[in-house]
């Protein structure tokens, strides 16, 4: 932990030479900051510390989660809590759990042992479908969730028909294509033909026509070019902010992530290292030296 970083122009074996001019500073290899990361998690947080964060008035709970794929286990006794109308991002290295976080709460992990409640309803074992329609939880940004052969707009009303309330789909549709021009523009086109970027923003705006009370989002901004991840941090905030949504989301983008989130949790090899509010994380000089780049 306490192994110092190159200066500026200092070689070291950490440093590698860039093309033409100047250096480029390697932060550090995966396999680094896996192990640096994982050395943080003797300090496990308390369930005191994580009352805390939502002021001890949970919406949505994970309790001593064990969960994982056929019979591997990937999460360890796996806490958390986030009160109604929060945001809450996971952080962590690649393979460290945060995408099975979300599919564990949505209903796609085996689940070993502990439980889920979302507002007070035991929610561990429902179905996706039942998640959805007895819980209101929904899952963005599934691998194609949209219809290519249907239009922008009838993908955007199919959240609504979903949960039964086509009139007001119609009118939240409206909303977001008064908003969203590029969207709008495009609203009698056949989804397939949609970038991936428009495509995202459709996938994440559908969320604004379902209303469902609780949100799990996997890397909204990945592979989006600066413009189109702002749209897409301005939808979850809407979300957030008009709506009273809850949102769980994993974000590869660190600092985007933990400057949107109440609440940030560095997750490490299927446990929870650090939990803690968004802004402290984003200060914290071990996050900042093994996620945010510095
Ligand atoms: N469907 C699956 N079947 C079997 N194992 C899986 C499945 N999905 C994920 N895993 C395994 O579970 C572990 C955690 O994966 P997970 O996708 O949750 O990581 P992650 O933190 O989201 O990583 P990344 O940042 O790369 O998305 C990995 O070792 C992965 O190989
Ligand atoms: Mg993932």
């Amino acid at each position: 932990m306490s192994e110092k970083k190159p200066n500026k122009g200092q070689k070291s074996r950490k440093g590698v030479s860039g093309y033409g001019i100047g250096g480029v500073d390697v932060v550090m290899s995966v396999d680094q900051v896996a192990k640096e990361a994982a050395s943080m998690s003797d300090a496990a947080p308390s369930s005191d510390a994580l009352g805390k964060l939502v002021e001890n008035n949970p919406y949505l709970t994970i309790n001593d989660l064990r969960a994982g794929y056929g019979k591997m286990e990937i999460l360890h006794d796996f806490n958390l809590q986030i009160g109604k109308g929060q945001s809450l991002c996971l952080i962590g290295p690649n393979g460290a759990g945060k995408s099975t976080v979300l599919h564990s709460i949505f209903g796609f992990t085996n689940i070993f042992s502990g439980s889920i409640v979302v507002d007070g309803l035991d929610v561990t074992s429902l179905t996706p479908s039942q998640k959805l329609s007895k819980a209101g939880i929904a899952y963005i940004l599934q691998d194609k969730s949209v219809f290519p052969q249907m239009t922008v707009e009838e993908n955007l009303l199919m959240g609504g028909f979903l949960k039964g309330r086509p009139a007001e789909a119609k009118q939240a549709a409206d909303m977001v294509f008064d908003k969203y021009k590029r969207l709008a523009d495009r609203r009698d086109k056949p989804a397939g033909v949609l970038s991936g970027g428009e495509r995202r923003l459709l996938e994440i705006s559908r969320a604004l026509v379902m209303q469902p009370e609780v949100l799990l989002v996997d890397e909204p901004s990945i592979g989006l070019e600066p413009r189109f991840i702002d749209m897409v941090f301005e939808i979850l905030e809407d979300l957030q902010k008009k709506d009273g949504k809850t949102i769980i989301m994993v974000e590869q983008n660190a600092k985007k992530g933990l400057a949107f989130a109440d609440i940030g949790y560095v997750l490490v090899s299927g446990e929870t290292a650090i939990a803690d509010t968004g802004d402290n994380l984003l200060k914290n000089p071990d996050v900042g030296r093994l996620f945010l780049g510095g």
